[in-house]
């Protein structure tokens, strides 16, 4: 007799009128890896329903995507071979570049992101040069990070993403490409990003492993709150258009606080380990799959998220097909 909330949900329709989060086609981003090569398109045994593809196998699968009205995909990419300053990446004939380029041709209307980093490239799989004493030097890095955001851009690009977390990054990008003419580029910063162990598959499929050590002089303690969010706020004062939060199911608190402290507009990076925790899940018929996507793409949104990066994309714009 009080509750009224109970009223509301009797009807269906009702129910979707009064329904706070919703979850769109258009909120994603979807992840592909691109390698050399023709016809190749590899599954990747931690992800299934994750392939390293080659070029050709990404221009079909950007045509299927925009059947299923998923338009926007961000880029890794797989160099033949790998050195110690990922030179691959700097070069204007390299994977990724070659990528944008054939992916805005045939697909204009395709916005296309680039991951910028260095620990798929590099042959001792970390995100920047290394000093003597194994320790990413930060300085060095931001020098080679501009000139790989110079080449995205000239490629053509619609957006990059630095995911490597160095320090001063996202101003010397942004000064970078406004000194080369590319006011219009916007930059969304892997923001607050985790040392975490959610990234296993994600190194199997690009096959960045660190050789040594690990990643935790660069990347964020998983227990400090705090610098978590004045990571992100700092990136906003340095020019960042889009901030995001990786990975995102452990830290969807972290997702509601900084979405809380900024105007920015927010990303969450649905990683690689959580994917594969729900498709083995699903493949066992432990869960409800599709149904354990929905609510987790909601939680998401829930928790303050505009864009969600996952390699559930998919999967999702085909059961939001399937609803209609
Ligand atoms: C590159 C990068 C990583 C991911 C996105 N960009 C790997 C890492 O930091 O090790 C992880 C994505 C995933 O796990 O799905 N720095
Ligand atoms: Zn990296």
């Amino acid at each position: 007799m009080f509750d009224r909330f109970r009223r509301t949900r009797i009807n269906p329709t009702l129910r979707n009128l009064l329904r706070e989060t919703k979850v769109s086609v258009d909120d994603f981003i979807y992840p592909l890896f691109v390698r050399s090569g023709e016809g190749i398109k590899t599954e990747v045994a931690s992800m299934p329903g994750v392939y390293q593809m080659s070029l050709d196998e990404v221009l079909k699968e950007c045509s299927e995507l925009s059947k299923l009205g998923l338009n926007s995909i961000i880029l890794f990419g797989i160099p033949d071979v790998k050195d110690s300053i990922g030179s691959d990446s700097l070069c204007e004939h390299g994977i990724i570049a070659n990528a944008v380029r054939e992916i805005k041709k045939e697909y204009p209307d395709m916005f296309v992101v680039t991951d910028l980093c260095f620990c798929e490239y590099t042959d001792h799989g970390h995100c920047g040069i290394i000093d003597e004493n194994e320790t990413v030097n930060n300085d060095a890095t931001l020098e080679i990070s501009a000139q790989q955001a110079i080449i995205h851009a000239k490629a053509g690009v619609d957006m990059i993403a630095p995911s490597g977390m160095m320090d001063g990054i996202i101003v010397t990008l942004r000064e970078t490409l406004d000194g080369a003419g590319y006011e219009n580029l916007p930059i969304m910063s892997y923001s607050t990003k985790f040392a975490s162990g959610y990234y296993g598959p994600f190194r199997d499929v690009a096959e960045s492993t660190p050789s040594f050590g690990d990643r935790s002089s660069y990347q964020m303690d998983p227990a400090n709150r705090r610098e978590a969010i004045a990571e992100s706020i700092s990136d906003e004062l340095q020019g960042a258009d889009i901030l995001m939060v990786k990975p995102v199911l452990a830290y969807l608190d972290i997702v509601r606080e900084i979405k809380d402290a900024t105007s920015l507009p927010m990303a969450v990076y649905n990683v690689s380990g959580e994917y594969a925790m729900l498709k083995m899940a699903g493949m066992n018929d432990l869960i409800d799959y599709d149904r354990v996507v929905m609510e987790t793409m909601i939680s998401f949104k829930r928790a303050g998220a505009d864009i969600i990066i996952s390699y559930h994309a998919k999967e999702v714009a085909l059961m939001l097909k399937d609803q209609k």
